[in-house]
C-alpha cells in the first residue's frame, strides 16, 4: 500500500503536496518523493525515511511550479532505497509517474523495455509505466492515448498519476483495484489515494470507478474508460468529514478500519510474485526437517500453515513459538534444516534470535513478512512479501489473514512441485483461494451486527473458552489472542479433543465456549464436544456453515458463515473473532488500538 497525490492549479504545488503526503503516511512510510513541473522542466526530489525527515533534508516544499505529483511508499518490489522511491521517470526525464499497487507482469514488461534499450534505474514494478508511455510517444502517439495504451498493457492493480513536460498544465491519472479520488476546487484540481489528502483543500470529490482514467487541468477534469477511451460522467459528491474522522476512513479506530480492509488486503496478497513463491516452495521441498517459526499472531499463522502444508502439499512441518525454538530444537538443527519465519514486522527479537542461531548452523532461512527492508528480509535466503500494507492497530488483524493466504499459496505451489495431489484438487483449491476476498467481504457484511450484541454478553464474562479441531485450532488460537489482548478477559484455547483430558473441569454455568466448526471431517466430533460442554452448563457459541441446521439448533448462539474450503476457513472464520475482540474492548471502555502493556513490534527478547 502506498499513497499518491497530485495538484494542478495556480498556487505553488509543493507545500500542498507536502501537507497531503503527511496525511497519506499511514499508507506507507519507508520513502517519499515529489515531482513538479516548472518552465518545461520536471523537478524531482525523493529519499528514504519519513516525510518530515525527507523534507528537512531536501526541502520538498520549495520545489517550483503550480503542478506536481507526490508519493509515500510502502515497498512491495525493490527495497526502500532512494532509487526505488517514487516518482519514477522515463529515459528522457520528461515524464514522471507515481504508482500505488502491484504490476504483476512487470518482469515481462521490463525485459521488453530493456530489449528496446530503455535504461531502468530502479528495481520497482512501477518504473515500467513511465518507459512504456515513452515508447508510445516515440511512435507518435499523443500523451493521453499513450497513457491509455500503457494502462491496457498492465496486469495487476494500480492507482497512478503522471505529469509530463509535453503537457505542462495536465495531470493524467487512472485506477484499477486501488483507490483514487479527484478533489475539485476553484482554480485547481487534485487527485489522491484517499480523501484525507484532499480535505483541507476541498470537500468536493469525484470517486473514480475501477477502470477509469482522468485528465485534470486547473479548471477542468474529464473522466474516461480505460478500455474504450470513451468519456464518462462521474458525479461530484460533497464530503462532510473532519480530517481526523477521514484518517480512519470514518471508523472510530484503526483496528476496525483494518478489519474492514481485509477484502482489499487479501486481494493484494493473492498477487504475489510467483517466482518468489516457487523459490520458497523449492527450498522448502529440499529440507529434511522444516520449522515454521513465529510469535503471537504470526505463530498462529504458522499453525495454520502446518495443516496446509501437510494436507495440501503432503509435507510435514513443525510450527514453533520463536522464543522456544533454540531451547527445543537448537541442538538438533543443521545444514539440512529449513526454517520458514513468519513475521509481520520482520523485526521481532525472538524470531531474529532464532534465525541468527540457525544461520550460524548453516540452516536455510526463508521468510514471509509485511515489511520490505526489515531484518528478516536481509537474513532470509528467500522471502515473500504478504502485501498487507501498514497496520497501525497494535492487534494484528489483516496481517494474519494475509499470512494464512500466502502460506496457502506456497502450499499449493509445493503440492504442484511434489506431484502429491491430483490436478483437479489443485484447481479446486486454487479457485477457493481466488474467492477468499469476496467471501471475507460477505462475512464482514453479515456478522458485524450480531457480533456487537454478543460482545455485550462476553464483556460480562470472567473467562472464555475458544476451541477448534484441525486447522480450526489455529483460528481458535488467533481468536483467543485477540480477545485476551484487547478485552483483558482470560481465554482458554486447546484442540477441542483435549477437553476431557482436564480443561472441562473449569466449565460451570454460563461460561462462554466458542466453537470454530466449519463443515469439515470433524463435524460429528464437534457436535459431541458441544453437547459435552452444554451438559455442564456452558453457553455455547458456534461458528459454522449457514446451512448446518443441526449445529444451529444445538448452539446457544450461532454465527452463520458462508461456504469455504475447510483448509482456508481460518481466514473468514477469524473475522467474527476479530470483531468480537474489538467490540468487547469497546463495551468495556478500552482503546482497541492501544492495548495496555503491548507494543506493535516486540524488538526485545
Ligand atoms: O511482527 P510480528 O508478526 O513478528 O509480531 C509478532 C507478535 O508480536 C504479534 O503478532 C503480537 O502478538 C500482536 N500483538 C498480535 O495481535
Amino acid at each position: 500500500m502506498c499513497g499518491i497525490v497530485g495538484y494542478v492549479g495556480t498556487e505553488n504545488a509543493a507545500p500542498i503536496l507536502l501537507r497531503a503526503l503527511r496525511r497519506l503516511e499511514y499508507r506507507g512510510y519507508d520513502s517519499a518523493g515529489a515531482a513538479t513541473l516548472y518552465g518545461g522542466v520536471v523537478f524531482i526530489k525523493k529519499d528514504t525515511g519519513r516525510v518530515e525527515e525527507i523534507n528537512a533534508r531536501l526541502k520538498l516544499e520549495s520545489m517550483p511550479g503550480a503542478i506536481g505529483i507526490a508519493h509515500t511508499r510502502w515497498a512491495t518490489h525493490g527495497a526502500p532505497t532512494t532509487i526505488n522511491a517514487h516518482p519514477h521517470t522515463d529515459c528522457t526525464g520528461s515524464i514522471a509517474i507515481v504508482h500505488n499497487g502491484v504490476i504483476e507482469n512487470y518482469l515481462a514488461l521490463k525485459k521488453e523495455l530493456l530489449d528496446l534499450d530503455h535504461a531502468l534505474a530502479s528495481r520497482t514494478d512501477s518504473e515500467v509505466i513511465a518507459h512504456l508511455i515513452e515508447e508510445y510517444l516515440k511512435k507518435g502517439v499523443e500523451l493521453k492515448e499513450a497513457f491509455r495504451k500503457t494502462l491496457l498493457r498492465l496486469e495487476g492493480s494500480y492507482a497512478v498519476a503522471l505529469v509530463s513536460s509535453q503537457s505542462p498544465d495536465t495531470i493524467l491519472a487512472a485506477r484499477r483495484e486501488a483507490p483514487l479520488i479527484i478533489g475539485v476546487g476553484k482554480g485547481f484540481n487534485m487527485i489522491a489515494s484517499d480523501i484525507t489528502a484532499l480535505l483541507d483543500m476541498t470537500g468536493e470529490m469525484v470517486f473514480l470507478h475501477d477502470g477509469d482514467m482522468a485528465i485534470l487541468t486547473p479548471d477542468s477534469y474529464r473522466v474516461y474508460r480505460i478500455d474504450t477511451g470513451e468519456a464518462v460522467e462521474r458525479p461530484v459528491k460533497t464530503v462532510d468529514l473532519t480530517i481526523e474522522m477521514a484518517e480512519k476512513h470514518g471508523y472510530p479506530h484503526f483496528m476496525l478500519k483494518e478489519i474492514f480492509e481485509q477484502p482489499e488486503t487479501l486481494r493484494n496478497s493473492l498477487r504475489l510474485q510467483i517466482e518468489y513463491v516457487d523459490l520458497l516452495a523449492e527450498l522448502l521441498d529440499k529440507g529434511r526437517v522444516i520449522y515454521l517459526v513465529g510469535a503471537g499472531t504470526s505463530y498462529n499463522a504458522c499453525i495454520a500453515g502446518s495443516y496446509l502444508f501437510s494436507q495440501i502439499a503432503r509435507l510435514s512441518t513443525f510450527p514453533v513459538i520463536a522464543s522456544e525454538f533454540i531451547p527445543n530444537y537448537g541442538a538438533s538443527i543443521g545444514v539440512d534444516t529449513v526454517i520458514l519465519a513468519v513475521s509481520q514486522s520482520g523485526e521481532t527479537a525472538d524470531v531474529l534470535s532464532a534465525l541468527e542461531y540457525a544461520r550460524m548452523r548453516a540452516c536455510t532461512i526463508l521468510g514471509i513478512t509485511n515489511t520490505v527492508g526489515s531484518t528478516l528480509t536481509r537474513v532470509a535466503r528467500a522471502y515473500v512479501l504478504q502485501n498487507s500494507g501498514p497496520e497501525i492497530g497494535v492487534a494484528a488483524t489483516k496481517t494474519f489473514t494475509s499470512q494464512v493466504l500466502v502460506l496457502a499459496k506456497i502450499a499449493l505451489r509445493l503440492a504442484r512441485l511434489r506431484g502429491k495431489i491430483a490436478q483437479y484438487e489443485i484447481d479446486e483449491f486454487n479457485s477457493w483461494m481466488e474467492k477468499v476476498p469476496s467471501i471475507v467481504h460477505d462475512v464482514l457484511e453479515r456478522v458485524e451486527e450480531p457480533i456487537k450484541k454478543l460482545a455485550e454478553r462476553i464483556a460480562e464474562s470472567r473467562v472464555v473458552f475458544m476451541l477448534g479441531r484441525g486447522v480450526s485450532y489455529s483460528t481458535a488460537l488467533e481468536g483467543r489472542l485477540k480477545l485476551m489482548e484487547l478485552s483483558y478477559i482470560p481465554c482458554i484455547t486447546y484442540p477441542a479433543g483435549e477437553s476431557k483430558h482436564g480443561p472441562i473441569s473449569v466449565i460451570e454455568n454460563g461460561v462462554p465456549v466458542v466453537f470454530i466448526a466449519p463443515p469439515d471431517e470433524y463435524r460429528k466430533l464437534n457436535i459431541g464436544s458441544i453437547m459435552e460442554m452444554k451438559a455442564r452448563g456452558a453457553y455455547t457459541i458456534v461458528l459454522g456453515d449457514s446451512s448446518d441446521q443441526d449445529l444451529k439448533q444445538l448452539a446457544d448462539h450461532y454465527i452463520e458463515m458462508p461456504k469455504i474450503h475447510p483448509l482456508l476457513s481460518p481466514i473468514p472464520y477469524t473475522i467474527p473473532l476479530q470483531l468480537l475482540a474489538y467490540y468487547t474492548a469497546v463495551v468495556k471502555g478500552y482503546d482497541p488500538d492501544k492495548p495496555r502493556n503491548l507494543a506493535k513490534s516486540i524488538t526485545v527478547p
